[in-house]
C-alpha cells in the first residue's frame, strides 16, 4: 500500500489529506476561508496567503490524526504547485518541501487541474474508480473550463476550453450582478431553485466546429436584462422603486435562465466531444461540477457512463492532489517520477502530459 499526504493551498482552501493507492481516502481535511473573503466579494490574495500560514500545520496534523497514520507510514508528499495564487501556493509548497526534507520523503508537484481530474478516481459515491480509456473529462472550475481526452494515465489531449470567462467565473460575476453575494455558484443554484429556466431567452454560444466555450456574451445578456428590468416601470408584477433590488421571483427567474444556458452548452459540447473521440466514459470535475442542474442534466442526457464526484470532492480539496500525485508518481510506464527540492510554484500552468505518459 502506498500512502500519500496531499496538500492543497492554491486559492482560499487550506487542505490536507491522506490517500491510499491513489483511491482510498483515509482523511480529507479542508479549512475554508470563505467567511474571511465574503466582505471583499471575492478572494483577497494577501489575506488568503496569510490565513494559509496560520492554518496549514493544524490542517496537516488533523489529516494525519484522522487517518490514524504516523509520519513514518507516509510514502510521499504531493502538493499543488500551480495554477493558482502565488502567495497561497508558496505556503503549501514550502510546507511540503519541509516535510519531504525532514522525513526523507519523495516530493511530487501536482498541477491543480490534474488534481481535479483525479478526483474522479477516488473511491466515493458517484465516481467510477475503475475506468477504461479513452475517458472524456470536462473540468469546470472558478478559473478553468477545459475539455480533455485522456487516453492513458497522465496523458491529456486538450480538445478545447473557454475563450473568455471560466464557467465558475461566469457564475460568480452573474451572482454579483444579481446581488446574490459570494461565492456565486452555490448562491445562483439556490436562487435558481425557485425560478423558471425558460423565463429569459439567454443566448447559448455554441461556437460551432470547435470544442471551445464562451460565457462573456451570456454574462452581458444577463446585465442587459437587469438594466432593462430596472428601466421598466414594473417587474415581476410589482412596482419597482428605482435603484432598489429586483424582486426575488425575478432574480430567481434570471438565475434559473442563466444556469440553464450554461448547463445546455456544457452538456451539449461534452456529449459531442465524447462521441467524436469514442470515449468510454465521461468525467465531470471542478467546483462547478457541484452544480445540481449540471450533474442531473449530464447524467440524464449521456448515453455513456458518467462519473461525478460528491460535492466535497468537486470543490478544492487535497485528496484529489494526493490521488493525482499517486498516478503521476507511481503509475507511469517509466516508474516513479518525483520532484527535487527546487520545485517552484507557477501561477499559470497548463495541463500537460506527464513525462513517460504515452500521448
Ligand atoms: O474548483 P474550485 O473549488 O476552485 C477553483 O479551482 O477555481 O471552483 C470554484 C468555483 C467558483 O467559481 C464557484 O462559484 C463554483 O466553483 N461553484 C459552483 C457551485 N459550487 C461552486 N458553481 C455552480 N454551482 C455550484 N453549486
Ligand atoms: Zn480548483
Amino acid at each position: 500500500m502506498t500512502l500519500i499526504l496531499g496538500i492543497e493551498t492554491s486559492c482560499d482552501e487550506t487542505a490536507a489529506a491522506v490517500v491510499a493507492d491513489g483511491r482510498r481516502m483515509l482523511s480529507n481535511v479542508v479549512a475554508s476561508q470563505v467567511d474571511l473573503h465574503r466582505k471583499y466579494g471575492g478572494v483577497f490574495p494577501e489575506v488568503a496567503a496569510r490565513q494559509h500560514i496560520i492554518t496549514i500545520l493544524p490542517v496537516i496534523e488533523e489529516a494525519l490524526r484522522t487517518a490514524d497514520v504516523g509520519w513514518d507510514a507516509l510514502d510521499a508528499v504531493a502538493v499543488t504547485r500551480g495554477p493558482g495564487l502565488v502567495g497561497s501556493l508558496l505556503v503549501g509548497v514550502n510546507a511540503a518541501k519541509g516535510i519531504a526534507w525532514t522525513r526523507g520523503l519523495p516530493l511530487i508537484g501536482v498541477n491543480h487541474l490534474e488534481g481535479h481530474v483525479y478526483s474522479n478516481w477516488l473511491e466515493a459515491e458517484g465516481n467510477r474508480p475503475d475506468k477504461t480509456f479513452p475517458v472524456l473529462v470536462l473540468i469546470v472550475s472558478g478559473g478553468h473550463t477545459e475539455l480533455v481526452v485522456m487516453r492513458d494515465h497522465g496523458c491529456y489531449e486538450r480538445l478545447g476550453g473557454t475563450v473568455d470567462d471560466a464557467a465558475g467565473e461566469a457564475f460568480d460575476k452573474v451572482a454579483r450582478l444579481l446581488g446574490l453575494g459570494y461565492p456565486g455558484g452555490p448562491a445562483i443554484q439556490q436562487a435558481a431553485a425557485d425560478g423558471d429556466p425558460t423565463a429569459f431567452a439567454f443566448p447559448r454560444a455554441w461556437l460551432p466546429d470547435t470544442y471551445d466555450f464562451s460565457f462573456s456574451g451570456l454574462k452581458t445578456a444577463v446585465l442587459r436584462a437587469v438594466q432593462q428590468l430596472e428601466r421598466d416601470e414594473t417587474a415581476g408584477g410589482r412596482k419597482l422603486v428605482p435603484g432598489s433590488p429586483l424582486p426575488p421571483n425575478v432574480v430567481a427567474d434570471l438565475a434559473a435562465s442563466f444556469q440553464q444556458a450554461v448547463v445546455d452548452v456544457l452538456v451539449g459540447k461534452t456529449l459531442r466531444a465524447a462521441a467524436d473521440v469514442g470515449a468510454t466514459e465521461i468525467c465531470l470535475c471542478g467546483g462547478v461540477a457541484a452544480n445540481r442542474a449540471l450533474r442531473e442534466a449530464l447524467r440524464r442526457a449521456s448515453p455513456l457512463p458518467v462519473s461525478i464526484p460528491p460535492l466535497s470532492l468537486c470543490t478544492d480539496n487535497a485528496a484529489m492532489i494526493a490521488a493525482a500525485g499517486y498516478f503521476r508518481g507511481y503509475r507511469l510506464p517509466d516508474g516513479f517520477i518525483g520532484d527535487t527540492l527546487d520545485l517552484d510554484v507557477v501561477a499559470h500552468l497548463p495541463l500537460v502530459s506527464a513525462e513517460g505518459g504515452r500521448s
